[in-house]
């Protein structure tokens, strides 16, 4: 077969002008589907550089109709063609086949990605076919847009982004959810004198984990550098079986020198508005096919359990419209007054303030009370972590939990405690050795500043923008209780 330069589908089907048409191009990719008759034959390929298939056209009478016999879905193919307007209706361009290669058989007595529609669990049974079906290919090409809208928005704004160490000694939060790192034989533990496990002897000489948050040693690159923000892997061993937790996730997480509360609320619900308008801009195509797959997936829901608004308009929702702010206090009220409370509808009633919110409060409050995204701010210091800068009240934290319909809590964040004395009264209060945060408590001791920062989980934010329900259809390979397969 003559070597032509490859082309990808996307560049053909989005050249609006046409300047192909005529001209002899090679594309290769997957076959989706194959139909025809004995005289024709059309192949749908997709490349994934884009949602569409493009068609390949053969006519028998001048191809080697052997090689074709052996084309079935999910195998690899290699085509030269003229680039044609198309007769048939659904594609504007299609290419007239000359020359094929079939660079990979897919038996379709085992291949389990057959054309029809497959149930999304065993699509994740399947994960690493599921790239190959239309619904994950569109989620992965809007997860790669996500990705690069946030680091353009940070970067837009002067933001420097650092790695924080996915390794560390320290608990951020302060929850104890976390996976032990050790190189320790653990067929033989050595203990100390006191009988507890000699870390000394591990690979760092200390316990470690991996990190539930970058937030610590974000701080740290914020009181120089002004403005910075991560984007890690973060590892949480919380037992939470449900559609919005993972085990492995991604977080973003800015920290601001010199900004209280409110710059921080701003700045977050001034970048979920621009990575929403981002897919909104760029990824249309995905957003269609994954709205309309919703919808269709919906007729067959009660009626009471149908989301009000279609995807893309909810989207748009979003992005237009300023989101609530109130604080805890008023949020109790609500809940408390709420006939859901009172008829005995929430799993966890709501009784006396200092309650923690569940996800079905917070949704309550977002789907039903104010039909918005919801920031609550100043929660119980109770319920909160130890950086939380304390409120005048004593009983208050800065804290700012950004609540989304669909999901609950999508962000996560708070001013933080400036000042030394303060941040060391509330680490005894909640046993945090002080000795092994010595360095974090250096930045209170040294030139320290008003400080606020936030972190925002990267696959509930990919929930909300596809609409997917379940937190495993957003990250190419999910890691949950029991489950770390491929
Ligand atoms: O509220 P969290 O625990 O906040 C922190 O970790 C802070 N250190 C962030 C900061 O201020 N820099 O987590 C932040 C967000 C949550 O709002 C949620 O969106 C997401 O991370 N998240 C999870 N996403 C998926 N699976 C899990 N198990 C998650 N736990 C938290
Ligand atoms: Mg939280």
């Amino acid at each position: 077969m003559e070597k032509i330069r490859r082309t990808d589908i996307a560049f053909l089907l989005n050249d609006a002008e046409g300047t192909f048409v005529g001209q002899i191009v090679n594309v290769r990719g997957w076959v989706r589907t194959k139909r025809g008759n004995k005289f024709v034959g059309f192949v749908a390929l997709n490349d994934g550089s884009c949602l569409a298939t493009i068609q390949i056209v053969f006519d028998f009478a001048k191809m080697d109709e052997s090689i074709l016999d052996r084309v079935h879905s999910g195998a690899s193919i290699s085509v030269n063609g003229e680039l044609v307007e198309s007769q048939g209706s659904g594609q504007r361009f299609e290419i007239k086949a000359v020359e094929m290669e079939l660079l990979g058989e897919a038996n379709p007595d085992e291949y389990p990605i057959q054309p029809k529609k497959h149930s999304l669990e065993f699509l994740r049974e399947n994960a690493h076919l599921r790239f190959r079906t239309s619904t994950f290919s569109a989620v992965f090409r809007i997860r790669h847009h996500m990705i690069f809208a946030i680091h353009k928005f940070f970067n837009d704004k002067g933001f420097y982004n650092v790695h924080t160490p996915i390794v560390t000694g320290s608990d951020a939060e302060g929850a104890g959810e976390m996976f032990q790192v050790t190189t320790l034989d653990l067929h033989k533990i050595p203990y100390n004198e006191e009988g507890n496990i000699d870390f000394s002897k591990d690979f760092f000489g200390k316990a470690t984990n991996l990190t539930v948050s970058g937030q610590l040693e974000a701080e740290l690159a914020a009181l120089a550098l002004s403005k910075v923000y991560t984007f890690g892997p973060t590892f949480r061993a919380e037992n939470s079986n449900t559609t919005r937790h993972l085990a492995e996730f991604w977080m973003i997480e800015p920290e601001v020198a010199f900004a209280d509360i409110e710059d921080n609320m701003d700045l977050a619900e001034d970048m979920l508005k621009y990575v929403i308008r981002y897919a909104l801009e760029y990824c249309m195509d995905e957003l269609v096919f994954l709205s309309q797959r919703l919808q269709d997936e919906e007729k067959s829901k009660p009626q009471n359990e149908r989301s009000p608004m279609e995807l893309i308009e909810k989207l748009r929702f979003v992005a237009d419209n300023e989101f609530v702010r109130t604080t805890y206090t008023e949020a109790i009220d609500i809940l408390k007054n709420s006939k859901a409370n009172q008829k005995k509808q929430f799993q966890f009633p709501i009784e006396e303030w200092g309650a923690d919110l569940q996800s079905e409060h917070e949704r309550y409050l977002v789907e039903k009370h104010f039909q918005k995204p919801v920031i609550l701010t100043n929660y119980p210091k109770d319920i909160k972590a130890f950086y939380m800068k304390l409120n005048d009240d004593g009983n208050t934290v800065r804290a700012m939990d950004i609540l989304f319909p669909g999901i609950g809590e999508i962000v996560g964040g708070s001013q933080r405690e400036e000042r030394y004395d303060a941040l060391v009264g509330r680490m005894r209060e909640m046993h945090i050795p002080e000795a092994e945060m010595s360095w974090y408590l250096d930045t209170r001791k040294f030139g320290t500043v008003p400080h606020a920062g936030y972190g925002l989980g990267f696959e509930r934010l990919m929930l909300f923008v596809t609409g997917m329900g379940n937190i495993r259809d957003v990250i190419p390979f999910p890691r949950t209780p029991k489950n770390a397969e491929f």
